[in-house]
């Protein structure tokens, strides 16, 4: 595979294979010197339209352990503010010589566009589009999961039997989306709880059950529990009456948290509202892995990059490093 656009596109070896090298990328990152000579010679584009903390820099961060040479591309700033197409900053990439380019984009499918034309050669990597997929997201939460459920033992494992709920906002929700997909080709259940304002038309034909009542899933006993940011900047309309309403209907505070259970883990994207879809109670709890899944980016985002931009493409890997 040249491209990683989206979680569909991954079967189970591939996945596992993925989540494996990680692994080796999160041991050279526990080194005092992280730093692989693998992309030595390769430049890596991360191609940002949207704003971003946690995507942006640990594609920098990864990218540059594996010594490629990285350019920061951010739409604010740059010519697009006058007007350039995507097609245009494209071929101004290929003009470059950029091996790798990771966008980011408010459009659904913007880096199938840029992988399925002719304006560049490059490896694309999609790095949320639109409400359509965040892959590397996905690929961090399944890695995140394995890990706290499976330790050192986790290497080869896929996630059997694991009950995962995702609560929130799911409609706006890209995390959601290749989380479902991913986690459901690893072998966990997966369902969904949220306002059914909130709720994606044509949900029925997913592989996911949908709770309208969080405390009713609650009960239902998961493994773990992500809880999605309310996506403010994509809502034109009143999705909920008030945001107090909000939270205390669909908010993770601590008596939710109890009745979770402390074995349950408690997930987030990132960027957190606190106080409104999760408490800093939750947020900060030891049962929470925000700080993990940031951490944990890197390695993901490492075996990504060392997968697509290697010698071994997606698909071919192998668990092992040059
Ligand atoms: N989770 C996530 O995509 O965070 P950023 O928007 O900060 O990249």
């Amino acid at each position: 595979m040249k491209h990683l656009l989206s979680t569909r596109d991954l079967d189970q070896s591939t996945a596992v294979g993925l989540l494996d090298i990680a692994e080796d990328m999160d041991a050279v990152n526990r080194r005092e010197i992280k730093k692989l000579p693998t992309l030595r010679g390769r430049t890596v584009v991360n191609l940002f339209y949207e704003n971003s903390t946690r995507t942006r820099i640990s594609f920098e961060a990864a990218a540059k352990r594996l010594s490629a040479d990285v350019i920061n591309f951010t739409a604010k700033g740059s010519s697009v503010t006058k007007g350039e197409s995507l097609k245009d900053t494209a071929q101004t990439l290929t003009a470059i010589g950029a091996d790798g380019v990771v966008i980011r984009h408010s459009a659904d499918g913007a880096a199938h566009r840029l992988a399925q034309t002719d304006w560049i050669d490059a490896s694309v990597v999609n790095a949320g589009d639109g409400t359509h997929e965040h892959p590397t997201q996905a690929l961090l939460d399944a890695f995140t999961i394995r890990k706290r459920l499976h330790g050192d033992a986790s290497r080869g494992r896929a996630l059997d039997g694991v009950r995962v709920l995702i609560v929130g906002d799911i409609d706006h929700s890209r995390v959601a989306r290749s989380d479902l997909w991913l986690l459901t080709t690893l072998g966990a259940e997966v369902a969904f709880a949220g306002p059914p304002t909130l709720i994606p038309f044509g949900i029925d034909s997913w592989p996911v059950r949908v709770y309208d009542d969080f405390d009713e899933a609650i009960a239902a006993g998961f493994d773990v529990v992500i809880m999605l940011r309310i996506q403010l900047e994509r809502m034109h309309d009143a999705f909920f009456p008030t945001s107090e309403e909000y939270t205390r209907l669909w908010g993770l505070g601590e008596q939710r948290l109890r009745r979770l259970g402390e074995q349950a883990l408690v997930m987030h994207p990132g960027p957190m509202n606190r106080g409104l879809e999760i408490s800093s109670f939750a947020a900060d709890s030891a049962q929470a892995t925000v700080r993990e899944q940031v951490a944990n980016g890197v390695s993901v985002r490492m075996a990504v990059l060392y997968s697509l931009l290697g010698t071994a493409g997606l698909g071919d890997t192998n668990g092992g490093l040059a």
